[in-house]
């Protein structure tokens, strides 16, 4: 690309399977992409109308990819989007278990491209399959092709900018921001009413992520008991799924399209702060550009958080970037941290890694789905006893003993052997 230096167009071509592929290609440069083996997967498995599909969803793909990265238009996506990680080890195992993860799952309507392609194994003489998906001698080129876009996380891209979406969400103690504002205002009133401490804005899901499970499902959520009667007749309506009900797809997603707002920026901030006294932090911090802009625009606190992986596929684990979000907020403001925490271990090395205290997502939903409030106890007992247990094993007394020295990470265990 930097060879060609912009005097003729360069076009990308290998391995594209996903609208995210494409999102990395054109941010390295290309002009456009062209697309292989999943034209032959879709024709093969249904014909003409399998190429539509497989094209429509790549296209879907990467506008949600756009979406969701802050680029309005194709044009809007730089090079800053994406970032290429040091690592290349996990990467032949990795693209094996996707496929068996996908031959295993696969119910319904296929809707994705990887799941193209074991339609187009199960219909197509193996003779046949194996001329269009095999490559040369190892195959090793053949799925380094895939691989490598696997391991290209995204970078300093903004994803709180300016055009970027502002979003709160209404997990137990958290709130939504609706397109009514008005809504919005007497959540945060009941909130405020009912003795919580703080307002948490969500701020990565101007758009649900691509949830393929949902998909298939036709997800529906139950209707929000806890808002019944307490909000007007319209609200109610709003609230209730049932009117949301689609034919194909998450109706979840078509809920969260009708209802939420997309169009919050950093600006709105200032509106909660006019409607609340209680501090505001902000939930979806992922970049250093963001945290400095949380800093200025006077946010009490921010979690670094991907959602837990449920919005951009390919955004960084948030373990990784912990760090680099810790120095950007300078002991500023308190940094939280949220994501894949499911050991005592896990809380240990986050708050040595400099977070002010961890947020748990799934396991408490585990232990409520498994055992009511006595299973929510019994996971955060089980949490706070690990994390005594490796305080006591490490030399820490209390938790302000955990210090960064108690912990190595990746990048200084690849120091280490230069
Ligand atoms: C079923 C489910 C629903 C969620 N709903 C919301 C939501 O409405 N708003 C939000 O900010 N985060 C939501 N999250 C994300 C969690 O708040 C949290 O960021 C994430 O689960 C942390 O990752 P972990 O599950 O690995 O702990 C949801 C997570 C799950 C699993």
């Amino acid at each position: 690309m930097l060879a060609v230096g912009g005097k003729v167009p360069v076009l990308f071509d290998g391995g594209v399977r996903r609208g995210t592929d494409v999102l990395k290609a054109l941010a390295l440069g290309a002009q456009a992409v062209l697309v292989g083996r999943p034209v032959i997967y879709g024709l093969a498995a249904k014909g003409e109308y399998g190429v539509k599909r497989v094209i429509e969803m790549l296209k879907d793909e990467l506008e949600l990819t756009m979406a969701l990265s802050g680029c309005p238009s194709v044009k809007d996506v730089a090079r800053s989007h994406s970032l290429e990680t040091a690592s290349s080890t996990r990467s032949l195992e990795s693209n094996t278990s996707i496929n068996a993860h996908v031959s295993r799952k696969m119910e319904g309507e296929p809707v994705n491209v990887n799941e193209f392609q074991e339609l187009a194994r199960q219909a197509l003489p193996k003779m046949y399959y194996d001329y269009y998906n095999g490559g040369a001698e190892d195959q090793y080129t053949l799925k380094e092709n895939v691989e490598a876009f696997r391991r290209i996380t995204y970078g300093a891209a903004n994803s709180v900018g300016e055009t970027a979406t502002a979003k709160a969400a209404a997990a137990s103690n958290t709130i939504m921001v609706y397109k009514r504002r008005d809504l919005s205002a007497q959540l945060v009133q009941r909130a405020e009413k009912n003795g919580y401490k703080a307002i948490v804005l969500t701020v990565d899901a101007p758009m649900l992520g691509r949830r393929e499970a949902d998909i298939k499902n036709k997800m529906i959520v139950p209707q929000l008991k806890n808002f019944e009667g307490l909000l007007s007749t319209e609200v109610d309506y709003l609230l209730d799924e049932s009117n949301f009900l689609q034919e194909e797809g998450s109706n979840f997603e078509g809920f969260a399209k009708g209802v939420l707002d997309s169009s919050l920026c950093w600006k709105d901030i200032g509106w909660l702060r006019s409607i609340t006294n209680l501090p505001i932090l902000i939930k979806g911090v992922l970049t250093r550009e963001d945290a400095i802009k949380a800093v200025e625009v006077g946010v009490a606190g921010i979690v670094v958080s991907n959602h837990g992986a449920r919005q951009l596929d390919y955004t960084p684990a948030t373990i990784a970037i912990l760090e680099e979000i810790i120095h950007a907020i300078g002991g500023k403001i308190p940094v939280f941290f949220d994501g894949g925490v499911r050991r005592g271990t896990d809380v240990f090395k986050a708050l040595a890694l400099g977070a002010q205290a961890v947020l748990i997502g799934r396991p408490v939903v585990y232990g409520l789905a498994a055992k009511g409030e006595y299973g929510v106890k019994r996971v955060v007992q089980m949490l706070k006893d690990e994390l005594e247990l490796t305080m006591a094993l490490s030399g820490c007394p209390s938790v302000k003993d955990i210090t960064r020295s108690h912990v190595r990470t990746e990048r200084e265990r690849l120091h280490s052997m230069l």
